[in-house]
């Protein structure tokens, strides 16, 4: 896809297959009254017919025009003014995309809007419609025999006004790359669990460090955990015949002293549940298991297309959850790289017996700050649905700047508490620890266990469970929450 931006005064003079029109209600930007004067005042006679009113996610194609250049124009209704927000906004780029979507057109002019809500920057229009646009077109095709056709999009022209130029050249590159690394992410979420076990998982990663020479990428295998301590994460992987690999990718392109920010992705390819064996309905969807990891390699992929000046680590312990006569047993006790104890009781909470010795790994960086990222619990699913992912964090400043990012880039994060009043649900009679704490606040007594492994930085946890995939028809990866960590980076490093 190629992206470009075009400084325009005149919508009418604009030579294009399609353009893109987000319009208010009772809209009065002087581009689109100048354009509709050229249109012989068409788009106002149906505002007063109630055909096209500007309504919120309404769309209307005007065809066979005379006037304007542009072959064809879509007008798409952003409501009223007062109550334009983000997410609104992105809503109504994805109605526009779907409506054309069916029709063979190879370049679009998007009309860049005046933006009505002042918390919402011009950058961040540019950068969300990109990423509408990126879904629309993405397609995941790797295992059909006969290939559907791609979109027939290629080119995507942003008309802004000559004030905003500079910053629209920006905003296109930063949505273009982005828009690569959730592409990424999606693929790697969507591939078949087969296919994408730990070791192609850490293939991708080595591809990505190849691709891009700034990242440096070492996989560490199970000897060389072992020798670590890691035995809570290798209780995870002992009963498949899939061998667990611990992927760390180094992107040091800030100032050499600056400490790294550490992204801890879960990166389980498959989540069986092991021996609490899940039941098996849906059981396919536990191949998402990895999106956590997916999302830190598509951030690497988007920060270093962009050549971002940050210093970041990724750290991304990758097994299958299995049952087998190896497996992990409910009871089993293990020790973690920390030293503490662990007694499994449920060998489905799998997921924060990888993350806690990858957290413990994390030190070694003395990090800035660590964010793990993970499809953690079924929980956070009841509490939050697939809205926001859930935020939790030892340090309120860090959690606030997730928070903010959150809001710019429309990838909302809700914040729960991690009191230490949850912590003794998490007692064991035999061990330091049990790895469940019950069916009460299942994500918070999740985020506490983890806690226990973060004390030594300011650590933030996003539970993405709700967020990483949608199931039903259009099941897929969503590649959340990539933008709101490469937003974090930008801002935090
Ligand atoms: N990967 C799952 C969490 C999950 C469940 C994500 C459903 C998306 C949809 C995680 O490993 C898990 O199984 N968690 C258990 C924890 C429980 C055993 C304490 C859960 O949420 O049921
Ligand atoms: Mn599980
Ligand atoms: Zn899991």
């Amino acid at each position: 896809m190629k992206y470009t931006t075009v400084i325009s005064k005149d919508l009418a003079s604009i030579i294009t297959d399609y353009l893109i029109l987000p319009m208010y209600e009772k809209d009065d930007q002087s581009m689109i009254i100048s354009l509709d004067k050229a249109l012989g005042g068409q788009i106002n006679s149906l505002n007063k017919q109630g055909d096209f009113t500007g309504k919120h996610n309404s769309v209307l194609p005007l065809l066979n025009l005379n006037g304007v250049k542009a072959a064809r124009i879509l007008l798409v209704g952003l409501g009223a003014k007062k109550e334009f927000n983000h997410t609104k906004y992105k809503a109504a780029i994805a109605t526009a995309m779907k409506a054309i979507s069916q029709e063979n057109i190879k370049q679009i002019s998007f009309f860049a809007p005046e933006c009505a809500d002042t918390t919402i920057s011009f950058s961040s229009l540019i950068n969300s419609s990109i990423e509408m646009i990126g879904h629309a077109v993405y397609r995941f095709t790797e295992f059909k025999s006969t290939k559907p056709k791609p979109n027939s999009i290629t080119e995507i022209s942003f008309l802004v006004h000559k004030d905003t130029h500079a910053e629209a050249l920006i905003a296109v590159k930063q949505g273009a790359a982005l828009t690569l690394g959730m592409n990424l992410t999606k693929d790697l979420g969507n591939c078949a669990p087969n296919i994408m076990n730990p070791e192609n998982l850490a293939k991708a990663a080595e591809i990505l460090a190849k691709d891009h020479p700034k990242i440096k990428c070492e996989i560490l295998d199970r000897g060389q955990m072992k020798k670590l301590g890691m035995g809570s994460l290798l209780a995870v992987a002992q009963g498949s015949e899939q061998k667990p690999k611990l992927i760390v990718l180094e992107f040091m392109n800030g100032k050499s002293k600056d400490k790294p920010i550490v992204l801890v992705g879960k990166g389980v390819t498959f989540d069986s549940g092991g021996i609490s064996l899940k039941p098996g309905e849906g059981m396919d969807e536990m191949k998402y298991d990895m999106c956590g990891a997916a999302s830190v390699l598509g951030v690497f992929k988007a920060i270093a297309t962009m050549d971002l000046k940050a210093n970041v680590v990724a750290i991304i312990p990758a097994v299958e959850n299995m049952p087998s006569g190896s497996a992990a047993r409910p009871g089993d006790i293990v020790t973690s790289m920390s030293g503490q104890t662990i007694e499994i009781l449920n060998t489905d909470a799998e997921g924060r017996l990888i993350l806690c010795d990858a957290l413990t790994y994390a030190e070694k960086y003395s990090p800035k700050a660590v964010v793990d990222i993970a499809t953690l619990t079924g929980a956070i699913i009841v509490a939050l649905g697939n809205t926001c992912s859930g935020l939790f964090s030892n340090d309120q400043s860090l959690a606030d700047i997730l928070i903010s990012c959150g809001q710019k880039t429309d990838d909302k994060v809700w914040q729960l508490p991690i009191f230490d009043d949850y912590q003794p649900l998490l007692d064991s009679n035999f061990a330091d620890m049990a790895n469940i704490g019950g069916r009460a606040g299942g994500s918070i007594t999740a985020a506490c266990f983890l806690s226990r492994f973060a004390k030594k930085y300011p650590w933030a946890h996003l539970d993405i469970a709700g967020t990483a995939w949608k199931s039903g028809k259009e099941k897929g990866a969503t590649a959340r929450p990539v933008s709101l960590l490469v937003e974090f980076i930008t801002r935090y490093a």
